[in-house]
């Protein structure tokens, strides 16, 4: 059966960014695909974090992961940090990546940009790396992934051509699955700018009070036009708000756009509204009710001992092939 495998980092508030662009899409590969599925905690120390919150974060975003509709007996859930081949193969990996690919990826100087480059970190440097082993330990076919992720699902499938040309068909090439629309949510205080964990004024959280959600996208920033219509270049900030409601009701943009004719802006931010407090609404309470239920320590201790047995015996495979005992 094809493999599919993601991960999301545990490093702040879930976003509706990656709810629309991840999350709420991995549940619907379930009954395609065998899915793996897991939380990036060794990639969320790749910038500074608090121990107190990653550990609170990565609770979180499994209980996320089991509310948005993840069935542990469908799916294999577990923590990055708890099947060590991720670690293993990355240090093997680490040779067949060269420092010119690495420091063209756009997240990575993104990141690095405001930094001093004497506190950039080699983790932050080699990300892509540890994100090429996280896959190629499943020998996963498809990887579903907002559009910022493409580039280093590019650089994986560069890796495995150049490693399986030298030692042989050892390593599954992937390919990053993007949804119909929704694959880049745009901030709400900014439409030129991805919606991201580290900028609360143009996010939605996952976790955020419905009250202040419906709030950031009535002020959301549009144009000064009237007419409703999804061009991202012109028209950043509607396009941004039709995507999203495209994706949260699962229809295509055609569509999404003929269903809103005839409104105001103020209408139509209404709308979207609605419809995002509906869906993280319902979210919210499944979220509170898995906390309850205390599942979820365990979902991810035989996640991660289901995960073992596969990841270790590609590790194997590998390290047959480059002549380790
Ligand atoms: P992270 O936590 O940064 O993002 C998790 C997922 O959310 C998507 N995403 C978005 N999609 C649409 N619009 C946005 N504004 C937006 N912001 C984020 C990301 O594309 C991602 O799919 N490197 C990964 C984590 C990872 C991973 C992997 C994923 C580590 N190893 C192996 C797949 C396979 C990441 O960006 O996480």
């Amino acid at each position: 059966m094809t493999r599919m495998i993601s991960g999301i980092k545990p490093t702040g508030g879930l976003t509706l960014g990656n709810y629309i662009g991840a999350l709420k899409r991995f549940p619907s590969f379930q009954s395609q695909y065998q899915t793996f599925l897991f939380i990036a905690d060794l990639h969320a120390l790749t910038l500074p974090i608090d121990p107190k919150m990653l550990k609170e974060n990565t609770f979180d975003l499994a209980a996320f992961y089991l509310a948005a509709g993840l069935d542990p007996n469908l799916s294999t859930i577990f923590l990055q940090s708890q099947v060590s081949a991720h670690s293993e193969l990355n240090a093997i990996l680490q040779n067949f990546v060269y420092m010119g690919e690495l420091s063209r990826m756009t997240q990575f100087k993104e990141k690095s940009l405001q930094m001093n480059d004497s506190a950039i970190g080699l983790g932050l440097f080699a990300y892509p790396v540890l994100m090429a082993s996280d896959i190629l330990l499943y020998d996963a076919e498809v990887v579903p992934v907002g559009e910022d992720q493409v580039q280093h699902l590019e650089l994986t499938r560069d890796l495995v051509q150049r490693f399986n040309h030298r030692f042989g068909d050892i390593l599954v090439i992937p390919k990053a699955q993007l949804g119909k629309t929704g694959t880049r949510i745009m901030s709400l205080s900014d439409p030129t700018k991805k919606m991201s964990k580290s900028d609360p004024k143009g996010n939605i959280e996952l976790k955020e009070d419905l009250s202040s959600i419906r709030k950031k996208i009535m002020s959301a920033v549009t144009d000064s036009e009237i007419s409703i219509r999804f061009d991202e270049k012109l028209k950043p900030g509607i396009s941004n708000l039709l995507s999203i409601l495209a994706s949260l009701t699962n229809q295509s943009m055609e569509m999404t756009v003929a269903s809103v004719q005839g409104l105001t802006y103020g209408g139509f931010k209404t709308k979207v509204a609605d419809v995002v407090t509906e869906e993280i609404g319902s979210l919210q309470k499944r979220y509170q009710s898995m906390i309850k239920s205390g599942l979820v320590q365990e979902v991810l201790n035989q996640g991660a001992k289901r995960a073992e047995l596969v990841a270790n015996a590609t590790l194997q495979r590998v390290k047959k092939a480059i002549g380790l005992w």
